[in-house]
């Protein structure tokens, strides 16, 4: 079992095969919801994992969680950990590709998501690496779907608030924010050293880095490279 604290607050989750742990991504994220003023009434968490935003979202006192994820391990882990932690009747498990267009009833009041997002020359060979971390050629491929995509489960002054890694090309998601609504965010940092499964993809991440699409920095001392992960807040004005 692993645990996740914030805010004097706790949460278990049990790793189940196939569905994504949490990561320092998801801890960052978590932080960034609790520094918030307020508890939003109604939540999206687009592609839950193990489920750990969607507990904490709960715990933290949100009246309705939906937990979306594409994937059917992903689904049945999120299911077991909110009844683990007490918060099934608050959590709303669903099968939903985000990339899809979607056809919705919801008008919550955040979207929340840590989505896959890692910059890949070609498609992963192994399912969990495909819908864990594959981002496409630029680690927008997802990003984008979720910004075009949110406003059709969000309400008119809603917020979208996602982790956006350097390592993926932040300068053009900046840019899409504002013609699908969002014309207004705030960007937290956190510095992360490089996962050993990264370097895996470090010459194309180069190869990014050298096109200016990219950012990480370059150990002085033999030590990781480091890259920059981003919590974005962005209002829908519609
Ligand atoms: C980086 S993991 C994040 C998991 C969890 N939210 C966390 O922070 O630990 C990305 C999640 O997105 C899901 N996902 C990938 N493609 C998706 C899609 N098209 N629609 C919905 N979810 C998707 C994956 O199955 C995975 O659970």
């Amino acid at each position: 079992m692993l645990k996740i604290e914030a805010e004097g607050r706790s949460i278990t989750i049990d790793p189940l095969p196939g569905a994504m742990d949490p990561s320092p991504y998801t801890e960052f994220l978590i932080e960034r919801i609790v520094a918030r003023d307020s508890v939003p009434r109604e939540v999206v968490d687009v592609g839950c994992g193990s489920g750990a935003l969607s507990i904490f979202l709960a715990k933290l006192g949100v009246k309705q969680v939906y937990a979306f994820d594409i994937n059917d391990a992903a689904l049945e882990a999120t299911r077991k950990n909110t009844r683990i932690n007490d918060v099934s009747d608050r959590v709303d498990v669903r099968k939903v590709d985000f990339t899809e267009s979607l056809d919705s009833e919801l008008d919550v009041d955040m979207v929340v998501s840590n989505p896959p997002s890692l910059p890949m020359r070609s498609k992963p060979d192994s399912e969990y690496d495909m819908y864990n971390y594959y981002g496409g050629e630029d680690g927008r491929k997802f990003i984008e779907k979720l910004i075009d995509n949110s406003p059709t489960v969000l309400k008119r002054g809603g917020r979208l608030l996602f982790i956006h890694t350097s390592l993926a090309n932040v300068g053009d998601t900046v840019e899409q924010l504002p013609s699908s609504g969002f014309d207004s965010f705030d960007c937290s940092v956190s510095e992360l050293p490089f996962r050993n499964s990264y370097y895996e993809h470090i010459d194309w991440f180069r190869e990014l880095k050298e096109r200016g699409v990219a950012h990480y920095e370059e150990p002085d001392d033999g030590g990781r490279e480091t890259e920059y992960l981003y919590a974005l807040s962005c209002e829908f004005s519609g």
